[in-house]
């Protein structure tokens, strides 16, 4: 039997729905959510992500805030930019697009943000109190997937997660939220570095794919039933489309769909979910007191 589809788009759309009274409580008190976006250089992946970010907002009657900077830019421009933002009251969220280009470190950029601002869930401050348990911005991405886990009905308790990645986007915080106590999940991480990946992907009873390797999980690599999430966004050629290139996820999705209990799909999967819980800690970070 096919694996039921897990419909991100669905879900999103019934998160951001929830937002929409908060955003009317909070214009009744004169406030309208801000998130301030930062982009260097022109990475087509990334403008089209801003792109959507920005249209998202616009939809929620939220602000966005666009802040563009050349490919050759400097940190300290960079860092600049950040700190304006910071200073800006009308701006209760910044999103600084990653990957930045070449030579600028990441890490200075993002301890740059203002933690109180900090909509992404990147900073040291955000990082180390997810990990604590203490209140703060969940990183988009893994927040999405808890969420889309939890609607798929999915028992966590328990439950042997299988991470394939560890970046500090998705990985990582992802691997400490599946084992927090009110999800119970036994996690392993894996990464290039994993000798047979498919002995372990194989006892996965949820199966996370955030590798950015196209369509590297294939349905021998899946445990029957299991639930399956495909974090990839990779272009790949194809000559039969008229862009020169079609999206493919982390997981080979018509053969894994065979196997597995439940699947998200690429594109409507994971993405949707990402954009709308940076829509939610933007509200939340506009409901704060000042
Ligand atoms: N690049 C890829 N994913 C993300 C994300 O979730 N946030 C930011 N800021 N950059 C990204």
């Amino acid at each position: 039997m096919p694996a039921t589809l897990l419909d991100g788009k669905k879900l999103a759309e019934d998160v951001r729905s929830g937002l929409g009274p908060r955003i009317a409580v909070l214009a009744a008190r004169g406030i309208v959510p801000g998130l301030a976006v930062l982009l260097v250089g022109e990475n087509p992946a990334s403008v089209s992500y801003v792109t959507a970010k920005e249209k998202a907002c616009a939809e929620l009657g939220m602000r966005s805030f666009e802040r563009r900077l050349p490919a050759d830019a400097v940190e300290a421009d960079i860092i600049e930019a950040v700190r304006e933002f910071n200073a800006d009251p009308a701006v209760h969220g910044i999103l600084v697009q990653l990957p930045l280009p070449k030579g600028v470190s990441e890490s200075r950029v993002i301890e740059a943000i203002s933690p109180a601002k900090d909509v992404d869930g990147f900073t040291p401050v955000n990082i180390g109190r997810m990990v604590i348990g203490d209140p703060c911005f969940l990183p988009c991405t893994p927040h999405g997937i808890i969420k889309l886990i939890e609607v798929a009905g999915v028992a966590t308790a328990g439950a042997h997660a299988v991470i394939v990645g560890r970046s500090n986007i998705v990985g990582k915080p992802l691997a400490n939220l599946l084992t927090r106590k009110s999800i119970n999940a036994t996690v392993t991480v894996c990464h290039t570095g994993t000798r047979d990946l498919a002995e372990h992907t194989r006892r996965a009873d949820i199966l996370v794919a955030c590798a950015g390797v196209p369509e590297l999980i294939k349905a021998g690599m899946v445990k029957p039933g299991a639930c399956v999430i495909d974090v990839g966004v990779n272009r790949v050629d194809d000559p039969s489309k008229a862009k020169g290139w079609r999206l493919v996820g982390d997981v080979d999705f018509a053969a894994v769909s065979e196997v597995a209990g439940s699947i998200t799909p690429v594109p409507g999967g994971v993405g949707p979910m990402t954009i709308t819980m940076l829509l939610y800690n933007t509200v939340e970070s506009a409901e704060r007191p000042a």
